[in-house]
């Protein structure tokens, strides 16, 4: 049977409705990268065999050279993941993540020697962050949750995510690049609002990044992080850059949960700030404003915090 081609005439709600929806997202997207990215291996593999350049957006294989034998191995290996973090791996290797962190480091403030810290990243998703501490040196603890069945969703809502798509386990992408990588990382399935120090112990650095948006509770998830926080949390997540310059002090903050998305809120970084404070955050700092470098449509406006207890 050959490829079914429909076409359907949608207006802008519609089309956003679909691009939000969880079959879309958790399906039909990462089916398309799937294909992509095995498109990428091929003609990374076959590079000035058959007349194929890379492609110049995400190269499985760093730089021009074509795949050696061991390269070609994790990339058969990392193939059957849909990948949100791009991490280098060794022989060049590079995850096809939908999410790149790597030109924008230095947004975050993180000291360039993590060495004798002990540092936790709340919700590591495939470990970008928490491989990039301990590459500085760190001890790390990485958590995140088992499942995407876990996430925050409207509780009158649960059947409709249920029906809509299948949970899927998180964590794959994490254990591959921990095994390719030698990591040390110790990872641990934990709720940020589970973190406790009776659990997890007391950390000189709490990162957290792109987590709050995502959560009913952000408050609560910032009140267990100064928890287990001896020196600074960093917190680095979306805002609402429209909402900001309305009333500037004020903690504005949009809350765009539809029944069947993944976002709730997109706050000021007044909103940020006061409940960075309400939280018991006695120093609060921002140190940046960017736009994430995603491969998402839309920009992603993210706003970044040092806070100490
Ligand atoms: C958008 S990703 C961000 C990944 C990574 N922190 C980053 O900055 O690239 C959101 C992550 O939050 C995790 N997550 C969602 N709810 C959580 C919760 N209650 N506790 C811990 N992690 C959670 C998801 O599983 C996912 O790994």
């Amino acid at each position: 049977m050959g490829p079914l081609e429909l076409s359907v005439a949608l207006d802008a709600r519609e089309v956003e409705a679909i691009r939000r929806s969880r079959p879309f997202r958790y399906l039909v997207r990462p089916a398309v990268h799937r294909v992509r990215g095995g498109l990428r291996a091929v003609r990374n593999a076959t590079n000035g065999r058959n007349g194929h350049a890379p492609l110049p957006a995400k190269p499985l294989v760093n730089g021009d050279a074509p795949a050696s034998p061991e390269a070609r191995k994790i990339i058969d290996q990392i193939a059957t993941h849909s990948w949100y973090h791009t991490i280098e791996l060794p022989h060049g290797v590079v995850t096809p993540g939908r999410v790149d962190h790597r030109n924008q480091l230095h947004y975050y403030g993180l000291p360039e020697d993590m060495t004798g810290m002990r540092v936790l990243d709340v919700a590591t998703y495939d470990g970008f962050w928490a491989f990039e501490f301990e590459r500085r040196g760190a001890e790390v603890v990485a958590i995140d949750l088992a499942s995407t069945a876990d996430v925050d969703k409207s509780r009158n809502w649960n059947d409709a995510y249920d029906t809509m798509s299948t949970p899927t386990p998180l964590g794959q992408g994490f254990k591959i690049c921990h095994e390719l990588l030698g990591s040390r990382v110790t990872k641990e399935i934990c709720s940020v609002y589970d973190v406790r120090p009776e659990r997890l112990g007391r950390f000189d650095l709490v990162f957290t990044s792109d987590l709050l948006i995502h959560l009913r509770d952000p408050l609560a998830a910032m009140e267990a992080i100064w928890t287990v926080t001896d020196k600074v949390a960093i917190f680095g997540d979306v805002f609402h850059p429209d909402l900001e310059g309305l009333k500037s002090d004020s903690a504005l903050v949009e809350f765009c949960h539809s029944g069947a998305s993944d976002m709730w809120w997109r706050p000021t970084t007044a909103c940020y700030r006061a409940w960075l404070r309400l939280a018991r955050f006695s120093r609060i700092e921002e140190v940046s404003r960017f736009v994430l470098q995603a491969d998402f449509r839309g920009e992603v406006p993210k706003v970044v915090f040092h806070a100490s207890p």
